[in-house]
């Protein structure tokens, strides 16, 4: 009977790598990795995201491991059974994996946004102007508010089904079909770049460090982005990790994970600019770096840019539901283990709640609604995106590390890591943890927060 719960409920060993893998590489990867490094002018930006993955990332990807896999349970009774004292106070951190449905608000409208873009380079649609590129996007953000409520309402339906099939069937079989090909895509990818002639120029855009460039605002964004890109602070990983197998090797999985996700970063960036460098000689920054400027690049290298744009977004749409589905799954198992709601059920609240506001930040990008949607600097979108990105994700990271630090004794958090670490590197983590992690991200919050002034 155990092995029969087991086989349904539980990750098999290349399953749970590919899953934890699956929710780490997606959007922040693809999409906000390359603009951001567009953005804040290059390499300067790459080098601290890579120290901050190293230092604190991984730190963090084993502590929610360690907590799940020692736990087994939801996010909130986690922290419940596993802290010395303030049991009650502790499982509030739990609480954070609802920031998971705030951020498949704007995640889902995205995954909406790249299924009409496989469409269009299917139909061969996309335009070498970036005038008419621009156009195209901001015509269907502004204007076409219906087939953005169809494709974002797709987008929602298919993450709920997966999530609806269990841990088992849905979340490690979609990884298994999925990440695969993700892969092997953007390898293929890369080895095209490779070949063309722009490629060391975007080489050096993105690895001639030029410590000059590195000022108080890369740093924090760069640390920021390293938390959301790792899908570390609201319980994603941990909520896998209950699921994973008891002899887990956590340290060799994290960090694997954290290389897996560092060099789908680094490929895409390589070929996104590789291609920008060689076929548009104006870029859009921003977020509309893979939906404006991209598609030009695709659209000036003929009949094989309209097969390297189908199998772009569909490796982006692959990436990005991979994550979808981690940041859904921990609210369903609060819900369904600690609450005893039935799984349907509570899909059915959950993926209504993300599609009403998803619609509300799709529609505040619209011309008829923009205004209405539109609270001080920032629309209802971008809104979401900075409060979950820059606020509640390092707050559930800081949780975590001073759990972890201070609240859970130090033996229980040995034996547990045995298995994996020397006591060196247990050592080393453990600094990390009760050091490192909370005073490097409380600075970042002061600093977002305006504080440091
Ligand atoms: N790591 C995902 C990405 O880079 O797109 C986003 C994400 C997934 C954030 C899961 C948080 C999370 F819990």
């Amino acid at each position: 009977k155990k092995e029969k719960f087991m086989k349904v409920n539980y990750f098999s060993r290349i399953g749970f790598i590919l899953a934890v893998s699956g929710s780490a590489i997606g959007l922040g990867n693809i999409w906000k990795f390359p603009y951001m490094v567009g953005e804040m002018g290059g390499s300067a930006f790459v080098l601290v995201y890579l120290l901050t993955v190293a230092l604190i990332g991984i730190s963090l990807l084993i502590a929610e491991m360690v907590i799940g896999n020692y736990s087994r349970s939801d996010s909130i009774t986690s922290f419940e059974k596993i802290s010395r004292n303030n049991k009650t106070a502790w499982k509030f951190v739990g609480f954070s994996s609802f920031s998971g449905l705030l951020i498949l608000t704007f995640y889902s409208v995205v995954i909406g946004w790249i299924f009409y873009y496989i469409i269009k380079s299917l139909t061969q649609n996309l335009s070498v102007s970036l005038t008419t590129s621009e156009e195209m996007f901001s015509g269907f953000l502004q204007n076409d508010i219906l087939s953005q409520m169809f494709f974002h309402l797709i987008s929602v339906l298919l993450i709920c089904a997966i999530v609806y099939k269990g841990i088992k069937k849905g979340i490690e079989t979609t990884n298994l079909l999925m990440m695969p090909l993700l892969f092997i895509i953007f390898l293929g990818l890369l080895f095209y770049s490779i070949s063309l002639p722009t490629f060391g120029k975007a080489w050096h855009f993105l690895f001639d460090y030029d410590f000059a460039k590195i000022d108080s605002n890369t740093l924090l964004m760069a640390v920021g982005h390293s938390f959301f890109t790792l899908s570390i602070g609201m319980g994603a990983i941990l909520t896998y990790s209950a699921s994973s197998a008891k002899e887990t090797n956590i340290f060799k999985d994290a960090v694997l994970v954290a290389f897996l996700d560092t060099a789908i970063a680094l490929i895409a960036g390589l070929v996104i600019f590789t291609f920008l460098f060689g076929f548009t000689d104006k870029a859009a920054k921003g977020p509309g770096l893979v939906f404006i400027s991209l598609p030009t690049a695709f659209a000036a290298m003929g009949a094989m840019g309209t097969l390297i744009a189908i199998f772009f977004f569909i490796a982006l749409s692959f990436a990005a539901i991979t994550s979808a589905i981690s940041i859904l799954e921990p609210s369903i198992k609060i819900a369904t283990e600690r609450y005893k709601i039935g799984r349907k059920k509570a899909i059915m609240i959950f993926g209504a709640i993300v599609y009403i506001i998803g619609l509300m930040a799709l529609l505040s990008n619209s011309k008829d609604f923009s205004q209405i949607l539109t609270f001080g600097s920032k629309n209802l979108f971008d809104w979401l995106d900075y409060l979950t990105t820059a606020i509640l994700l390092p707050i559930g990271g800081i949780a975590i590390s001073i759990f972890l630090g201070y609240f859970v004794p130090k033996e229980v958090l040995r034996n547990q890591l045995s298995r994996s670490m020397s006591t060196k590197v247990f050592d080393i983590w453990y600094f990390s943890i009760k050091f490192i992690a909370p005073i490097g991200v409380i600075f970042i919050l002061l600093n977002e927060s305006g504080l440091l002034g």
